[in-house]
């Protein structure tokens, strides 16, 4: 997570913990020249719709209340559309809207062919998908494949007893020999969100594994009626038209099948548990075929479908597998946690791992992602309490100037702040009162979208939201920043209307200069025929610093050098390739 991050990361080693240019000029309208949604064709085509999408996740629940009950739901949606289109996405990923007793907000899931009555029905789905494609905007599932609710009836089913046809679609097993249940769990591994991975069961005495809350059991992906069942359900989606899947915690398909005990590290985590390998139960080999065979499916269907996974990862090589390396036959956008969960804004570092996305996953295309709803927001974790605005520039800048697919998380744009609850007893996510305080759970994160300075910010007119409003709405909202040149809102804007339209930000290479500058990242993205080059530099320092930029190290010759974007006035000017960055300046630039 820092939360889910930190379970992951302590386990995979990761790093830690307007001035308006030309484009600003641009209206929207104008610039919002997409081609309608790419035609259905029955082959993935060599350029997809989403190597150059921004795809913007939606937390359902805090996004947009139309039936005034405190919750978000799909109507709120459909009807911030036309924002949506306004800030230049192309794609909704939703996170799950299925029917679920909502212990984990949705991930829970107790029917995967329907929707949650409290974010409407099947209906107002495709009413959504219906208005979104007018305003070429797609939508993706979030598909939970590792798990189901406990209230799924094929748990119901499978706890029923040990003879249940469905006993073997998840992970049961005996206590351990000698043991008295319920602690005897069969081995020693914890689940992510706390103690031990194994539930007893008493009417059946057995326990099952559950990698995520009690009431998520895992499946058993070693019996084919399991993946048979799932597929099925993606087909449901697909042939409702969906654009693709955001698979949710997919490297935990799979564990030892011979459920040996984890290798214990030195520490605990935040819920007092003995920290441990997770090698065990994670990121198995038996995933990829799993992979392979939904990619192969999906491939079948029309429109460049998309498979997205949530692969929170040890390295870059491992993150290569996701896509099927070289073969290019498994998940189109596994996502980069290495760049945005980097934590620090250390040029080098960036640099790096930027690097290694663009030279070490056999041209496969990034998917880099700096927030999502179950990290303290960027804003926090990057941010220095002085220069957060700027960062939060620099951040957006490297998310829409690189070479990668852009995603992105509900008020990242507005520069919305992680608001975590102040008492254990106003907590809403389990794992928040389970690791009170050490862990506040991830209800900071999922406030309620900031629109205007109304009441509940324009979000509910209920008298009470699911989760409070962020103190700050009445000056940090939409409404607010839509009207003001110089917002981070604006900055979004044009850096988005600029990667669409410019050739050289939508299919030039991305090379790095000045390389071993420790405080100013810099690159240039060229090679587009008769087009000029773009070139940014970030200071990530809160000093100024002074940057020589050599674009001929890119095999670049060019002289005439003008700004496009920067939030430092002293740059509007530029015209030379010495540039003097105020502390945390940003600057995109064009050579000729
Ligand atoms: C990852 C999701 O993003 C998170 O919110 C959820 O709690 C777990 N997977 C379990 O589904």
């Amino acid at each position: 997570m820092i939360r889910l991050v930190n379970v992951c990361l302590c386990l995979v080693a990761l790093a830690v913990g307007a001035a308006a240019g030309p484009y600003g000029s641009i209206s929207f309208a104008q610039s919002n020249n997409r081609a309608a949604i790419a035609k259905d064709t029955t082959k993935p085509t060599d350029d997809p719709w989403w190597k150059h999408a921004v795809i913007y996740e939606i937390y359902p629940r805090s996004f947009q209340d139309s039936n005034g009950d405190g919750i978000g739901d799909l109507n709120g949606i459909t009807q911030r559309l036309d924002y949506l289109q306004s800030l230049g996405v192309d794609a909704l990923w939703l996170s799950p809207i299925y029917p679920s007793p909502q212990v984990d907000f949705g991930y829970d899931i107790s029917d995967y062919e329907n929707i949650d009555p409290q974010y409407g029905t099947l209906a107002d789905f495709d009413r959504l998908v219906a208005e979104a494609k007018k305003r070429n905007i797609r939508i993706i599932m979030d598909m939970v494949m590792n798990h189901t609710s406990d209230k799924h009836p094929w748990f119901i089913e499978s706890a029923s007893s040990k003879s249940n046809p469905k006993r073997d679609w998840y992970v049961w097993r005996d206590g351990k020999a000698g043991g008295t249940p319920p602690n005897n769990p069969p081995n020693n591994w914890i689940s992510i969100f706390g103690h031990s991975a194994w539930q007893y069961d008493p009417k059946t005495s057995q326990y099952y594994y559950h990698r995520f809350y009690i009431q998520q059991p895992d499946l058993n992906w070693r019996n084919p009626a399991v993946e048979r069942a799932m597929f099925g359900s993606v087909r449901f989606w697909l042939d409702r038209g969906v654009a693709g899947f955001r698979l949710d915690a997919i490297p935990t398909l799979f564990e030892d099948p011979q459920l040996r005990d984890a290798e214990e590290l030195e520490g605990t985590n935040a819920y007092g548990d003995r920290r441990q390998k997770d090698d065990r139960y994670e990121n198995l080999p038996e995933v990829h075929d799993v992979m392979r065979r939904l990619r192969a499916m999906t491939d079948k269907y029309p429109g460049d479908r998309v498979l997205i996974g949530e692969t929170y990862l040890p390295n870059i090589q491992e993150l290569d597998k996701w896509y099927g390396g070289a073969k290019h036959d498994e998940l189109e956008l596994p996502m980069d946690m290495q760049v945005g969960f980097s934590n620090r804004l250390d040029a080098n570092l960036l640099r790096q791992r930027i690097n290694d996305a663009e030279t070490k996953i056999n041209g496969n295309q990034p998917l880099f992602v700096f927030d999502n709803h179950d990290n303290i927001r960027s804003w926090d974790r990057y941010g220095d309490g002085v220069h957060n605005d700027a960062i939060a520039r620099i951040l957006a800048t490297i998310l829409f100037t690189s070479r990668s697919t852009a995603m992105m998380y509900y008020g990242e744009e507005i520069g919305m702040v992680t608001t975590p609850p102040t008492r254990k007893e106003e907590v809403k996510d389990p794992i928040g009162i389970t690791g009170w305080p050490r862990e506040k759970g991830r209800d900071g994160e999922r406030t309620p979208m900031q629109w205007d300075n109304s009441k509940n910010a324009g979000f509910s007119m209920a008298d009470s939201t699911w989760l409070p409003v962020a103190a700050n709405y009445e000056t940090k909202n939409v409404k607010a920043e839509e009207s003001n040149p110089d917002s981070l809102l604006n900055w979004h804007k044009q850096l988005i209307t600029m990667r669409r339209n410019d050739p050289a930000l939508r299919h030039g290479n991305m090379i790095m200069l000045d390389e071993t500058n420790p405080s100013v990242l810099s690159y240039i993205r060229s090679d587009v025929a008769g087009h000029h080059s773009i070139l940014v530099a970030l200071n990530c320092t809160a000093q100024q610093q002074t940057v020589t930029l050599d674009p001929g190290r890119a095999g670049v010759h060019g002289a005439k050098v003008s700004t496009l974007l920067t939030d430092a006035p002293s740059l509007n000017q530029q015209s030379s390739l010495t540039i003097t960055l105020p502390p945390y300046a940003s600057w995109v630039g064009s050579l000729q």
